[in-house]
């Protein structure tokens, strides 16, 4: 199996990486390779789908500096829209298969409960919205797909939410986390892995093509992610000079930002665990792994 990969070297383009190299050769490409796999450029992206000819395109990358995506909307919806959809006219031509990912930020977040993949869309923001364009073009575009619709990743390469807190919770007494947001916590390697089980599933049954819920199971708020974090960490690493003796909640409104954020990200990934057999772990399991690695 010959598998195009793009974004290489983003949280989940990275763990891609490693997952996907076990079903085949893998051409990795980032938005400086040669051939192009520059997403601002849909019309070589697609000719290098066209030369290449894979059988499965993954695309991991993105614009998701949501905020920025406020102030760069033509920029967000040519690397999130129209890529994605001359992507997917490539592989329809070609007969490829495209993965893809998207966001619980496709829906408005009201309510309580986890989406499910039919419910009605709303973005609040640019990123959401162009997000949702590319899931619509790469549905009308006829090819084999495999959309996922992800929340709250984190990896252990660069930067993340796990490790800013245990910086801080060093440097700090107090510290404030949003407690009204709700989602689970998603391990870039749960997305890669996953992704090359559902390919090599999908290979044998064309009908398993659609779009999909994958995040980690279970759920909290930001605060409930930092307060598991900082709890474990201090079990893991009782000689470090841990600072802080309080985790305050408050609400999103505290930290205001330019792109609104949804209240709701849970997904219900009922769909995606029937159909391809599989067993999302609770987040903590994950969270806790990468605390391990890196404390
Ligand atoms: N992160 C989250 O919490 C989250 C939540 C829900 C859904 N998702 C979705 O999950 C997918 C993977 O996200 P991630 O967390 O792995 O994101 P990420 O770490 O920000 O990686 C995105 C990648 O896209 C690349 N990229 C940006 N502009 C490009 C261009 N013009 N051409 C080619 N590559 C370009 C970036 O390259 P550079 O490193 O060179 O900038 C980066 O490697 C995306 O579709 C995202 O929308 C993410």
């Amino acid at each position: 199996m010959k598998i195009l990969l793009l974004g290489k070297n983003g949280q989940v383009g990275w763990e891609l990486q490693r997952s996907l190299s076990v079903l085949g050769e893998v051409i990795a490409l980032d938005r400086h390779s040669t051939p192009c796999g520059d997403l601002s450029q849909p019309e070589r992206l697609a000719q290098t789908v066209r030369e290449l000819r894979p059988d499965v395109i993954v695309n991991a990358a993105a614009h998701t500096a949501v905020d920025k995506a406020e102030s760069e909307v033509d920029l967000a919806r040519t690397l999130n829209a129209t890529a994605p959809a001359a992507l997917a006219q490539a592989a329809a031509q070609t007969g490829a298969w495209l993965v893809h990912y998207s966001t619980d930020y496709v829906f408005d977040g009201g309510g309580n409960t986890p989406r499910q993949e039919g419910d009605a869309t709303g973005p609040l923001g640019v990123y959401g919205q162009t997000k949702l364009e590319g899931e619509l073009a790469i549905a009308a575009s006829g090819c084999k797909h495999l959309i996922f619709r992800t929340s709250w990743v984190y990896a252990a390469r660069g930067g993340n939410f796990a490790k800013t807190m245990l910086r801080l919770a060093q440097e700090r007494e107090r510290l404030t986390v949003i407690e009204d947001q709700h989602g689970a916590p998603t391990g870039a390697d749960l997305i890669a892995d996953v992704t090359a089980h559902a390919i090599r599933s999908a290979q044998h049954k064309p009908e398993l093509a659609g779009l999909y819920h994958l995040v980690a199971g279970g759920e909290t708020s930001w605060h409930g992610y930092a307060s598991h974090v900082i709890a474990r960490a201090r079990q893991l690493r009782p000689d470090l000079d841990w600072k802080v003796r309080e985790i305050s909640p408050v609400d999103t409104s505290a930290f205001p930002t330019p792109a609104q954020r949804p209240l709701n990200s849970r997904l219900n990934t009922s769909k995606l665990q029937q159909s391809f057999a599989l067993n999302l772990p609770d987040w903590q399991q994950g969270v806790n792994r990468l605390l391990t690695e890196i404390l």
